[in-house]
């Protein structure tokens, strides 16, 4: 059989996904996740679905290579669009900018449900996210990856309609993170402080109030 190598950060992102799930890929791009998954025998049944045709045909070409044309389908669609018809039980949402993740969510109903798993992985404005889904989503598990010298947030929630506050260095660096103290936590919490202190000096020579700041980055140092 023809294996699949990806990359630490789908490889995580795959941990998260439930044994027999039917998964759906939303920004598949080239359909690794679904096809490592389906490869690895993890899910039923995988949907790649992506606004643009490029990737479509990316994602087609390489089920088509792998054989798994019965078990993944493709779908061209603007997020969760129409998703309700597909049923999946587990939805990834990676690679792309936080804010539009939480756009994609938003316009949602199906993921307000306790039985859908969301699996994100944002690539910018983590923070924002994390802000958004404080308002009906538990985090189950989250994790930190450090790969080709960047750093990788994978936030795994679940819908329970409460709403979960949180405090300014769990937005930032993952309330489960924070708890689970895994292999790149520190790092994530290091770059959290080098670019709060960038901020604070750009802030200070403005003419800027950085008490709230300040409070921020010594919160943070606070647990290395
Ligand atoms: C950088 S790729 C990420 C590929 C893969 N998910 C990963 O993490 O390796 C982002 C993909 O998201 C797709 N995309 C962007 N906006 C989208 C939207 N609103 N709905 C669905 N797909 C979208 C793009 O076409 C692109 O293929």
């Amino acid at each position: 059989m023809l294996d699949l190598k990806i990359s630490d950060r789908l490889h995580t992102v795959s941990l998260f996904v439930r044994d027999g799930a039917i998964l759906a890929d939303i920004g598949t791009d080239h359909a690794y996740l679904p096809i490592y998954l389906a490869l690895n025998n993890k899910i039923k049944l995988g949907y790649a679905s992506d606004i643009n045709l490029g990737p479509i045909e990316r994602a087609k070409e390489n089920i088509k290579r792998f054989k798994l044309e019965e078990k993944i389908f493709t779908n061209v669609a603007s997020g969760l669009e129409n998703i309700e018809n597909i049923k999946p039980t587990d939805i990834a949402i990676c690679g792309m900018g936080g804010e539009l993740i939480a756009k994609i969510i938003d316009a949602s109903s199906y993921v307000r449900n306790n039985k859908i798993r969301l699996i994100l992985q944002p690539m910018t404005c983590v923070k924002e996210l994390r802000e958004y889904l404080q308002n009906g989503f538990s985090t189950i598990d989250e994790n930190v990856i450090f790969e080709d010298g960047k750093l990788y947030q994978i936030i795994c929630v679940e819908y329970d309609g409460c709403y979960h506050e949180l405090s300014e260095v769990e937005k930032e660096i993952g309330p489960k993170n924070l708890v689970n103290k895994g292999t790149f936590v520190d790092k994530l919490i290091n770059s959290t402080i080098v670019k709060k202190r960038k901020i604070a000096d750009g802030m200070k020579q403005g003419g800027y109030d950085i008490i709230n700041i300040e409070k921020e980055i010594s919160d943070l140092e606070k647990l290395l």
